[in-house]
């Protein structure tokens, strides 16, 4: 049967089967073609969308707004702080008042539940670009850049280093099970995935002819992998007081040259970003005063190593973003 998603909401990838994400994946190949070949792709002229941020962003907000005017919509964008939601609005009343004036709606924020929350009430498409919960675009931008690389998803081997019960460890434990690939969360066992979710994808995985595993030892997690991932240890939204003890249960999970070793010798280093690999930032600069570390969940040299394939990662923002508007609001 073909494939149809217009009319649905983006908000995870449980809501998506493999077939779906197949779809998504292709059409995104389809867009980053045109895009690269200069070939105009104005198809949702006269649409209008607003962006809702209540986190910080580059990448997301970046790829939604010059997607979206690729595609020839409008484009509004309201940053941390400056709508009413939640102060003097509830979700649902803001869902039915941008749903009136735009054809779609991406959030950016806290809980899952607000977007959800949002979706129930919009009557238009909600994409979710990130909660404290999932980020499933960027889980279509990870997928293709595999593809990309490695010419394939199923079968490899994706580790993630780091707090596997993140956002980012939530979403790659279900876009790996889904695709088929084979998912390892390196972790203190603190910091694994809920139990409920780790079933799941266990289900998805047998389904696909992927696996899930748990693992707290790293030479188990990086031998033999295709693929290193891994993100930053403290998630915005989470209290200064955490980094103490992040630091400490996460230091040994860094990604460097020792776990590059361990893994296949044409591995790939993927990392959602922003990220922590220097002391270029206020925050790494204040850390490696406090803590005397300069480098987090990365090496600075891996970062920057020839298997690094981050950039490409943050350009298939914008074309996996377009794939999604597009196919909702077609
Ligand atoms: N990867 C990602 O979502 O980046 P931003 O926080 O810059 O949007
Ligand atoms: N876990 C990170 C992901 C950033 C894209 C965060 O939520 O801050």
């Amino acid at each position: 049967m073909p494939v149809n998603i217009r009319g649905r909401h983006f908000l995870k990838l449980i809501d998506y089967t493999p077939a779906e994400i197949r779809y998504l994946l292709d059409l995104s190949h389809n867009f980053k073609d045109l895009k690269r070949a200069g070939t105009p792709h104005r198809y949702l002229e006269g649409r209008n969308i607003v962006l809702l941020f209540e986190k910080t962003s580059t990448r997301t907000r970046c790829a939604f707004e010059v997607a979206g005017r690729d595609l020839g919509m409008g484009v509004t964008y309201l940053d941390p702080g400056s709508s009413q939601m939640g102060k003097k609005e509830s979700i649902a009343d803001t869902a039915k008042v941008l749903g009136r004036m735009y054809d779609g709606i991406e959030y950016r924020g806290f809980s899952q539940k607000i977007v959800e929350e949002l979706a129930v009430n919009a009557g238009v498409p909600v994409w979710n670009g990130l909660t404290d919960e999932f980020h499933p675009t960027q889980m279509l931008a990870d997928l293709l850049t595999i593809e990309e690389k490695k010419g394939a998803l199923k079968g490899l081997k994706f580790t993630y280093f780091g707090d596997a019960r993140n956002n980012m460890g939530n979403s790659l434990m279900i876009a790996c099970a889904k695709m088929g690939l084979h998912f390892t969360a390196c972790a203190p066992k603190e910091l694994f995935p809920a139990q409920e979710l780790v079933e799941l994808a266990k289900q998805y995985a047998a389904e696909s002819g992927g696996s899930v595993t748990l693992t707290e030892d790293i030479t188990e997690g990086a031998s033999g992998a295709d693929i290193l991932y891994t993100d930053i240890w403290v998630s915005m939204g989470e209290p200064d007081f955490v980094w103490e003890e992040r630091i400490r249960l996460l230091k040994a999970y860094q990604v460097n040259a020792e776990k590059m070793a361990l893994a296949k010798p044409d591995a790939i280093f993927m990392h959602c970003l922003p990220s922590f690999h220097d002391t270029n930032t206020t925050i790494g600069r204040e850390i490696a005063d406090k803590f005397g570390i300069t480098e987090m969940e990365v090496s600075d040299d891996v970062f920057l190593g020839p298997q690094s394939v981050v950039f490409d990662e943050a350009e298939n923002r914008m074309h996996t973003i377009k794939a999604v508007m597009y196919a909702t609001l077609k």
